[in-house]
């Protein structure tokens, strides 16, 4: 299947609402899952990504009813959950392997993950080292690091544990793992992550504590269900922000869109690339702050992208690319190697979907360096299979001269399933 966009020929205005966080979808269901009673998800994110999630605690005996995009969870407390009777299969999701083999490693029973090639592909060792050294028994393809993989938990020994790799799924399956071990497990994070685990938390009645880098939970708190909204995912906003910002004459405004600080790095990389986007917080979801971003077309200046940004725009990194190609003079992005464990290689990828529409790109160990600005001319790329890599090649239809041919655009309904219809909007307005 391939799916081929054409340019547009006018700017992009009024109002668009995006879909609900992945990540905080994600957490939701684990949380409410392992609460005491009921707890519903509203604007719960219909991904397949998300559902993956659903389907493995339903496999663990949690009742989860969903209608559209409202969940009901019947919680079963710490330790209610369920051997599954067979294999997990969690499809693409990195987030869910990591999230639930941080639960399961707590848990009194045996289970088996697998996933798609892509997620098989994906290192899991990141979280296999840490749960292993609080007792669980991991074993898998190559000791562990790959899936398929076979966890079998116990009762786990805290510990203090320092990220070797900026990741807030592997901070976030040690905090879940910390909440069956007896005592505290602290998580030193020498860089900031996205923070949804330690922002959620509380909702259900649970306790965290942030000191610094020190982030530590006690094992054994009972978590109580609740009703919690789940704000507009500012990664999805991404893709039309950056539409926005690249046609000259937009003015565009994302509504009830989630502005944690640790997800905000795209906001600030197109602020300093010189775009006008102003961002106003109008409510908070229990911590999560909410607001509506407001994005106007401008000409974009190029820069180096290095540091403590890249985790705050890990996911967005493929746009600010696309941006540079379209920015006065060099933009050069570093320490940005972990997009080589993404999907696919995002590294590789987007260098190579970009350079075939024109741009002009290279590669670098932990990044890349693009020129600007250049026209790109349109042409047929493949999605890679992964979803962001899918969405930046259609946002790219907004500035090539030529259409923009997508080879399996259909991963996209990984984390935007209305993807393609409002972008439709927003091209016939
Ligand atoms: C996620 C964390 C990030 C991000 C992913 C979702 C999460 O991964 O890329 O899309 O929900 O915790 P890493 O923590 O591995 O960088």
């Amino acid at each position: 299947m391939e799916r081929t966009l054409t340019p547009i020929n006018h700017p992009l205005t009024g109002t668009l609402e995006v879909p609900g966080d992945k990540s905080i979808s994600h957490r939701a269901v684990i949380l409410g899952s392992l609460s005491r009673g009921t707890t519903v998800v509203e604007n719960f994110l219909d991904g397949e990504d998300c559902l993956s999630t659903v389907n493995a605690f339903k496999c663990m005996g949690v009742n989860i009813r969903r209608e559209g995009t409202t969940l009901s969870i019947e919680g079963r407390g710490l330790d209610g959950l369920k051997e599954p009777p067979a294999p997990l299969n969690l499809g693409n999701s990195g987030t869910t392997s990591r999230l639930l083999l941080g639960v399961l490693a707590g848990q009194p029973f045996h289970a088996c993950l697998t996933g798609d090639e892509s997620l098989s592909r994906r290192p899991m060792d990141r979280v296999a080292d840490p749960l292993r050294e609080m007792g669980a028994a991991i074993d898998g393809r190559e000791k562990g690091k790959y899936f398929p993989i076979s966890i079998r938990g116990t009762n786990l020994n805290p510990i203090t544990y320092t990220l070797p790799v900026h990741s807030a799924q592997v901070k976030s399956a040690i905090l879940l793992a910390g909440l069956f071990a007896e005592g505290r497990t602290t998580v030193i994070e020498p860089v900031p992550t996205r923070d949804h685990t330690e922002r959620i938390l509380p909702a259900f009645g649970g306790e965290i504590k942030r000191n610094g880098q020190y982030i530590s939970i006690e094992g054994g708190q009972e978590l109580k269900g609740t009703r919690f909204t789940v704000p507009g995912d500012l990664s999805s906003a991404a893709f039309f922000i950056t539409a926005s910002a690249l046609v000259q004459g937009s003015d565009l405004t994302i509504k009830h869109v989630g502005l944690n600080p640790t997800r905000t790095g795209i906001i600030d990389l197109l602020k300093q690339m010189g775009a006008p986007v102003e961002t106003k917080v109008t409510e908070k979801i229990g911590e999560e702050p909410v607001g509506d971003i407001r994005i106007q077309g401008s000409p974009l200046k190029g820069m180096k992208i290095e540091g403590e940004v890249i985790p705050r725009v890990i996911d967005e990194i493929p746009l600010i690319a696309l941006a540079a190609t379209q920015a006065n003079g060099v933009t050069e992005i570093r320490d940005a190697k972990e997009l080589r464990y993404k999907e696919t290689d995002r590294i590789q990828a987007v260098v190579d979907v970009l350079t075939k529409i024109g741009a002009d790109i290279q590669e670098l160990k932990d990044g890349m360096v693009i020129n600007g600005p250049v026209t790109l001319k349109g042409g047929t790329v493949s999605s890679y299979h992964d979803h962001r890599i899918g969405m930046m090649a259609a946002i790219a239809s907004f500035i090539s001269e030529g259409p923009v041919t997508i080879e399996h655009p259909s991963c996209i309904n990984i984390s935007y399933p209305q993807f393609f219809h409002h972008l439709n909007q927003l091209k016939q307005e």
